[in-house]
Formats: structure tokens, C-alpha cells, sequence
């Protein structure tokens, strides 16, 4: 445990064991699970080749300036303008706000989550409402924050869609499409060494594939950049069960931060 940890965040943590199912104190003495040498579950991939998102189906003017827009922008406040001008998705009209991101953009974790809801919207900022409260305890179960300033401690984070869809319904898959451009772009400038893929609708724009349950756990590749699939934190609130698994992921990915430092 680190000795820096403030109450708040210990109690945070606490609580997120406890509903793993943590009951007891089984040993005499703490065991530190991060020094305990986790075997991979698969051999490490040899050096991937980019890969370019699957190719977006329709839509093709929007999706052609989406392109051309957000491979102009030299930068992530470039590339934040940029989206802020794109006048092509119908998302934007109802938004309050484009959410962009938080957290330290130089972290060697990016996450992505699917769309900004209410709490979101009003705020301007991804994952603040009760799942993006799950989800930074999950994140500082292993030592992660997005308020770290330390490149190894941080993560960034940002969403498919940059604005919430109308009662939190689910984008269309136009929507995703003339978004996607923007969010290749945004991994591309970020340049992380994992991406953490929350939920179906970003599986689906960035691998593919939906079926999370299936996905969750196994490495992928999207842009060259290894990328865990999990159950979304709002998921998970639902189905507390589940946050077993998720703990495993969680395991897999600190592995793995700790193994290519
Ligand atoms: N769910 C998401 O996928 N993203 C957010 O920013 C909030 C909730």
C-alpha cells in the first residue's frame, strides 16, 4: 500500500475489495500481490504492426472531413478545436458540452470509454458521474490516477463520442464512424502503451467485434498499441458479480505496466 495514500482513497479501495468479496484477513502477515510474479496468460506479441481501425461504412462526406480535420491537427488542442468546429454529427446540437478528456496525457495508460452522459454533459469532463467514480477506485486499486502527474501513476482518459447521445441512448453506428477519424487521431497523439477499452460500443468501433464478456480479459491490438477489452464500470455497478473478472483485468494490466517499464 502506498504510505502517501490518503484516507479517502484508502477507504475507496476498501470498499471496491470488500465488493470483490473480500471477507476475511487470511494471513498472518499483508502479501504485497504486486510482487508476486503473475504469469502472462499469452506470450508477448512480437512488435504488432500498425493496424487502422476497421474501415467506417457510409456517411462519406462526414467521415471525409472528419479524416481530414483531425489529421491537420498537430496537437491535442488542435485536435480538441478541431472536433469543437466539426458541424457533421447531430450529437453535437443537443450536448451541453464536447467532453475531450481528462487526466495526464503523457500517462502510459489511455482509457476509452463509449459516450458522455449526464453528469458528463454538464461538466465537460469523461467518467465523473458514479461510474467514473467506480472507475478511479478501480484505477487506484492498482496505483493509477488520473490526477497523478507522474507519467508511470498516470492515466488518460477519453470516449468514443466526445457528446451525449440524447437519453444516454446507445450512438448510431454513423455517429461512431464520422468520430472515429478523431479518436485514431487522439490514441496517435497521446501515444500510450496500453489502451484500456471500456465496454461494447468502444470494442465495437475500435476492434470490430461486441460480445464483452468474451473479450474482456484477452489482449488485443488497435494501432499497434496493446489493448484490454473490460466490462464497463457502469456495467459493473449493475452487475457487481462481475467485478471479480474485472479485478483479474486490472491485475493484467498492472503486470504489464510493470513488465515493459
Ligand atoms: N460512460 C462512458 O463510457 N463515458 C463517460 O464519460 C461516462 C460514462
Amino acid at each position: 500500500m502506498n504510505p502517501d495514500l490518503d484516507p479517502q482513497t484508502a477507504l475507496a479501495m476498501l470498499g471496491w475489495q470488500v465488493d470483490l468479496g473480500v471477507s476475511d484477513a487470511i494471513g498472518e502477515v499483508p502479501v504485497n500481490r504486486y510482487e508476486v510474479v503473475v504469469e502472462a496468460k499469452k506470450p508477448k506479441p512480437k512488435a504488432p504492426p500498425p493496424v487502422a481501425p476497421p474501415e467506417p461504412q457510409g456517411n462519406g462526406a462526414a467521415i471525409a472531413a472528419a479524416r481530414q480535420m483531425a489529421a491537420a491537427a498537430p496537437d491535442l488542442i488542435a485536435l480538441k478545436s478541431a472536433m469543437a468546429a466539426y458541424d457533421h454529427c447531430e450529437l453535437k446540437k443537443g450536448a451541453r458540452n464536447l467532453v475531450f478528456a481528462d487526466g495526464n496525457p503523457t500517462a502510459r495508460l489511455m482509457v476509452i470509454g463509449e459516450a458522455p452522459g449526464r453528469d458528463e454533459d454538464r461538466l465537460g469532463f469523461p467518467f465523473v458521474g458514479k461510474a467514473g467514480q467506480l472507475l478511479d477506485n478501480m484505477l487506484a486499486a492498482i496505483d493509477l490516477s488520473r490526477k497523478a502527474e507522474d507519467a508511470e501513476n498516470a492515466v488518460y482518459i477519453t470516449n468514443v463520442l466526445p457528446w451525449r447521445p440524447p437519453q444516454n441512448r446507445d450512438p448510431s453506428p454513423d455517429e461512431i464512424a464520422m468520430m472515429l477519424p478523431f479518436l485514431a487521431r487522439h490514441i496517435e497523439l497521446v501515444q500510450p502503451d496500453f489502451l484500456v477499452l471500456m465496454g461494447n460500443i468502444t470494442c465495437q468501433a475500435l476492434l470490430g467485434k461486441r460480445g464483452i464478456t468474451r473479450l474482456r480479459g484477452n489482449w488485443e491490438t488497435v494501432q499497434g498499441i496493446p489493448a484490454m477489452p473490460m466490462t464497463h464500470p457502469a456495467y459493473l455497478l449493475r452487475t457487481p458479480e462481475a467485478k471479480r473478472e474485472a479485478w483479474l483485468d486490472l491485475q493484467d494490466i498492472r503486470a504489464r505496466l510493470k513488465d515493459k517499464q
